[in-house]
């Protein structure tokens, strides 16, 4: 059974109408154990059961991960195995109140294998480091030229739509953390988690490399204006944002190179993502243009709204790079 749901952009966002909707597997342990005689304190809220605020520093976590993109699971598959995320790719610790409530963002186009390895890997270490999250998936639609920054300050008006999220992780599809305690989650500065790379032999390529995974409070995306939406193919919007950090007198937190590890999955460029020359002109004004150029002028259109178990897609036009 489809267990989908769709919300077009002409439908209101509070839906009545009720869909096949999975039910939510919250009341299982981590082990698969049934844990129903906790189930009212799935029920309650927090604060109504008196819970204590989750740790810094999550009991669960086991450090180092052996991670392989050989073997791939089908989205049922997935489904099964991550029975304790609720519908729409949404988490919640039952036994303790969240440090962060997060949304991860995830620009997206053509990669279903991605997703699912992402998927397959990420869930299970989400819940360990016990944030509130939820997945967001932000796709381009059309064959327009990839424009990986714009879905990204698409993604965060989008999922703060959703819920008041505080923390926001920006994150390749592809890319998956080899360590657990590399703690999805907002740091003092923006932080960058992607910063021990295999393709870079597990260090950064240059100093203000701040590509592949990092995350922003709220705050700290509003002060650098998002990113720059005028980055059209492959290239240099890391660069920018980068910049803008450092230009609103902010630094980049990073965790220590063990921790940091990741690995991302192989693979071609993409068709439509090309190199993209004049990305170095859009770059060289940014100085200028930054304070213009982001979150405060993003123009899009919302197509669809998919909610999965997993997680929630969300497609839109973006349009094209200007001729
Ligand atoms: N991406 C995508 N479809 C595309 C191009 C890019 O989904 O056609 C997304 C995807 O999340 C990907 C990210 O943009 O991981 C960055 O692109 P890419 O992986 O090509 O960059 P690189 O591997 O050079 O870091
Ligand atoms: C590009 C970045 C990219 C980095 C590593 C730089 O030349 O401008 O966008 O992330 O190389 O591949
Ligand atoms: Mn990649």
């Amino acid at each position: 059974m489809d267990k989908r749901i769709e919300i077009h952009r002409n439908e209101p966002f509070g839906l009545t109408r009720v869909y096949s909707r999975a039910s939510p597997n919250h009341i299982r342990a981590f082990d698969g154990t049934s844990t129903l005689s906790n189930a009212t304190s799935v029920t309650k809220s927090p604060e109504a059961n008196h819970l204590e605020k989750c740790p810094d520093d999550p009991p669960e976590l086991v450090g180092p991960l052996r991670i392989v993109f050989d073997e791939e699971q089908s989205m049922e598959q997935l489904v099964e195995l991550n029975t304790y995320v609720e519908f729409g790719g949404h988490y919640k610790p039952p036994d303790c109140i969240p440090l962060q409530r997060i949304a991860i963002i995830i620009p997206f186009r053509n990669r279903e294998h991605h997703l699912r390895h992402w998927l397959y890997y990420l869930h299970p270490i989400l819940r360990r480091q016990q944030g509130e999250y939820g997945i967001y998936v932000i796709e381009q639609a059309g064959e327009n030229t990839f424009n990986r920054a714009k879905l990204l300050n698409v993604g965060f008006v989008e999922a703060s739509k959703e819920n008041n999220y505080d923390c926001f992780i920006f994150s390749d599809v592809d890319i998956v953390p080899e360590n657990d305690r590399n703690l999805y989650r907002c740091s003092q500065n923006p932080r960058h988690l992607a910063c021990a790379m295999d393709k870079f032999g597990y260090k950064l390529p240059y100093t203000g490399y701040f590509g592949g995974v990092v995350a922003f409070t709220k705050e700290q995306y509003l002060k650098i204006n998002g990113f720059s939406n005028n980055y059209w193919g492959w290239g240099t919007e890391d660069d920018d944002t980068y910049k803008r950090v450092t230009l609103s007198g902010m630094s980049v937190d990073r965790p220590d190179r063990n921790v940091g590890r990741t690995k991302m999955i192989r693979h071609q460029r993409d068709k439509g993502n090309e190199v993209n020359e004049k990305n170095y002109v859009v770059y060289n004004r940014m100085k200028y243009t930054r304070n213009q150029d982001g979150y405060i002028s993003l123009k899009y259109s919302l197509i669809k709204i998919e909610k999965n178990q997993l997680f929630t897609k969300i497609t839109v036009d973006i349009g094209k790079p200007p001729s």
